[in-house]
């Protein structure tokens, strides 16, 4: 196993990405230093707890990122941090913005070695067409964010580039990971912010066109991104970009008794959007899971947990 004998830190580790981090973590062998802000809320670690691997090697720690030096005390002897935690609230206001700044400079400081997740790269004013290829060199501007009242995305934009600086200037081996919007099935108990819109459209309730990548693909790379050490830079995750009409068109399919959104035609549902490449993703080795499975994974899941009846 590739993680035998080594010791990594997952922050905000009860998160439905990095539940799936931990996850596969501890199936490859790893010690794992779990970050919490409350390691005795069940709803946070029961399910952690639960995992394979886990009375050996999970470990939890409380830490919040607006706690200077919350950290340290996590991150000291790993061999790789994975930085997750962040507020994910889409329909947010400006009081999101400095836990993921602050907080992301409060663990880098902690750190060895990190790695980042971030919705930093398209948002940047430019229209987003048929013709138009999204890849690492896109980075989401901070003005039109503001503009915008686009509060989410302006924090982890900034928590982005100051970790880029900060990362140079200690020589902090840095490299970040950008998925798009993260579906498939839940490990945690509850809702995230992020599995609201699969909700939504379930209900009917319209949501913006956006690519969607597999939670599993998203941990898979993070661990295949810190196994090579020749990975830099910056990585986008996005399986396939599809408007809400098109991922209804899926999910009609799968669920044919679902009442389709208003304003729905085929048409609409093949309209064509930007594309994501797929270049560096490949080079770590990721062979993507289909949208159709992603998605019956996280209805099935969301059902499975009595947080939808489809
Ligand atoms: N989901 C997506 O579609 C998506 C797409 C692109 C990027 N991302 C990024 O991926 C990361 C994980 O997202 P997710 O969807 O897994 O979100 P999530 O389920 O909401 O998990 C985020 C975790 O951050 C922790 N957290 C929030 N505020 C905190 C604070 N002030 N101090 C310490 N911990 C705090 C929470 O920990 P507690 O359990 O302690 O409350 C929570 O478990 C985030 O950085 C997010 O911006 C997500």
């Amino acid at each position: 196993m590739s993680g035998e004998g080594k010791v990594v830190c997952v922050t905000g580790a009860s998160g439905y990405i990095a539940s799936w981090l931990v996850k596969q973590l501890l199936q490859l062998g790893y010690t794992v230093k779990a970050t919490v802000r409350d390691p005795n809320d069940p709803k946070k670690t029961e399910h952690l707890l639960a995992l394979d691997g886990a009375k050996e090697r999970l470990h939890f720690f409380k830490a919040s990122l607006l706690e200077e030096g919350s950290f340290d005390f996590a991150v000291d002897g790993c061999d790789g941090v994975f930085h997750t935690a962040s507020p994910v609230l889409l329909s947010s206001n400006a009081d999101v913005v400095d836990p993921a700044l602050k907080g992301t400079l409060n663990v880098l400081r902690s750190c060895a070695k990190s790695s980042i997740y971030q919705k930093a790269v398209a948002l940047n004013g430019k229209p987003l067409t048929p013709d138009v290829t999204v890849d690492e060199t896109w980075f989401s501007d901070p003005a039109f964010c503001e503009k915008s009242k686009l509060w989410y995305m302006l924090g982890k934009t900034l928590a982005e580039e100051a970790a880029w600086k900060f990362s140079k200037e200690n020589r902090i081996n840095m490299v970040a990971i950008n998925p798009g919007m993260v579906i498939g099935p839940l490990l945690q108990p509850t809702l995230n912010e992020s599995v609201e819109p699969i909700l939504n459209l379930v209900k009917g309730v319209p949501c913006e066109t956006n690519g969607w990548v597999d939670v599993r693909d998203v941990a898979k790379a993070h661990i295949q991104e810190s196994e090579n050490p020749t990975a830099c830079g910056r990585y986008c995750l996005v399986e396939r970009v599809v408007n809400h009409f098109g991922i209804f068109k899926i999910l009609h399919g799968l669920y044919p008794d679902l009442n389709p959104p208003k304003e729905y035609s085929e048409e609409k549902a093949s309209e064509l959007t930007c594309r994501v490449s797929e270049e560096k993703a490949q080079s770590l080795g990721i062979t993507y899971i289909p949208l159709e499975v992603s998605l019956k994974d996280n209805v099935e899941s969301l059902k499975e947990k009595n947080l939808i009846n489809a």
